[in-house]
């Protein structure tokens, strides 16, 4: 039996995933964009097994069995559906850092599945459909089959088939940027699951609506400062997007508050370095979780640190930068795997 082992990487959105206009077939309200980056990654190895009698799913050396085994077992569903396969498999995942952690371990993790799961049944799937089939494990998925700066356009249409991600500029489009991601010690373990939270927010937040209104225009608005590489029109339209995304979720009915005093201190200690600089030299950003991501450029990095130091409760600094997407591994080196058509995946 073949079997295939693939790794990808998290990412981290600039522009939030936040609301879904079909929560089954995890079709969102808006597109989004983020960057996918270096140093975290997961390697997930996939094998079909005609004498196996059910999925065996083993993270970081341990077997899991439950939520997350059935997770991944519906997505192998789909895998085996469209490959035509009834085999049952092992899926044999290792992250490099602390799954569960809020360092988004379910997108690097169904990215890896996707690419891993395909190529063991058979498939041969081009990147728009591996990144439709990752979008259904998780929707934020969908944007780590590609590295760099990515969109993952929400599409119209009732069957889904028109959105998936896209590769905007790759991971070298400009060096300078960093995230310095601060691990912050103590953060609470996930209390609701993403994909129900952002439902409760769509349901009950009176700023929703006005979010949505507003986030076709950040996007634009981070794209051209993207393709600029201008740092201060993309870390404005940064934080104006967390503080709108963490704005509807604490208007949500009941609240959810994600972040923890240290996460509210390291937004504190960014707005003072660009008061400080008279200008905005970094954003912040952080996802549904109190982990919080700092983005700024090399050359402001020395003010930065000096002030990120002074913030008391961070577990860990992450330096990481734009990443590669999703790649096989054969013989323990990894290499992007290539598509069918020839373009990289
Ligand atoms: O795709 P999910 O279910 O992991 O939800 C992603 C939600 C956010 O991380 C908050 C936003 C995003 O676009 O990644």
């Amino acid at each position: 039996m073949a079997d295939a082992t693939f790794e990808a990487g998290p990412n981290i959105a600039l522009v939030k995933y936040w609301g879904a206009r079909d929560a089954a077939r995890v079709l969102p309200n808006n597109s989004s964009l983020s960057v996918t980056l270096d140093r975290l990654r997961t390697r997930t190895t996939v094998r079909f097994d005609p004498t196996m009698r059910a999925d065996t799913f083993t993270l970081d050396g341990t077997i899991v069995t439950g939520r997350p085994l059935d997770e991944v077992s519906q997505f192998l569903d789909r895998v085996r559906a469209l490959a035509h396969n009834e085999n049952r498999a092992s899926v044999d995942s290792t992250n490099n850092f602390p799954t569960a952690s809020g360092l988004a371990s379910s997108a690097s993790g169904f990215a890896a599945l996707a690419g891993a799961a395909s190529t063991a049944a058979g498939l041969d799937l081009s990147p728009r459909a591996l990144s439709s089939l990752a979008r259904q494990g998780s929707g934020s998925a969908s944007r780590s089959i590609f590295g760099g700066f990515v969109e993952w356009r929400a599409g119209r249409r009732a069957d889904g088939r028109d959105s998936y991600s896209v590769p905007l500029f790759p991971e070298d489009h400009w060096p300078e940027l960093v995230d310095l991601v601060a691990v912050v010690r103590d953060a609470p373990t996930k209390a609701i699951r993403s994909g129900v939270a952002m439902q409760a927010t769509v349901a009950t937040s009176p700023g929703y609506g006005q979010r949505l209104a507003e986030v076709p225009g950040r996007l634009r608005r981070m794209k051209r400062a993207i393709r600029d590489r201008d740092p201060e029109s993309l870390f404005d339209a940064t934080i104006e997007e967390c503080d709108s995304f963490r704005g509807v979720c604490e208007t949500t009915v009941p609240a959810l508050n994600y972040l923890t005093p240290t996460s509210r201190r390291l937004l504190e200690a960014v707005r003072a370095a660009n008061r400080e600089a008279g200008r905005t030299i970094a954003a912040y950003t952080h996802d549904a979780g109190a982990h919080v991501h700092v983005f700024t450029t090399r050359p402001a990095l020395p003010v930065l640190n000096r002030r990120m130091a002074g913030v008391d409760g961070v577990a860990r600094w992450i330096t990481a930068k734009p990443g590669p997407g999703l790649r096989s591994v054969a013989g323990g080196a990894s290499t992007r795997h290539r598509a069918r058509d020839g373009a990289p995946v």
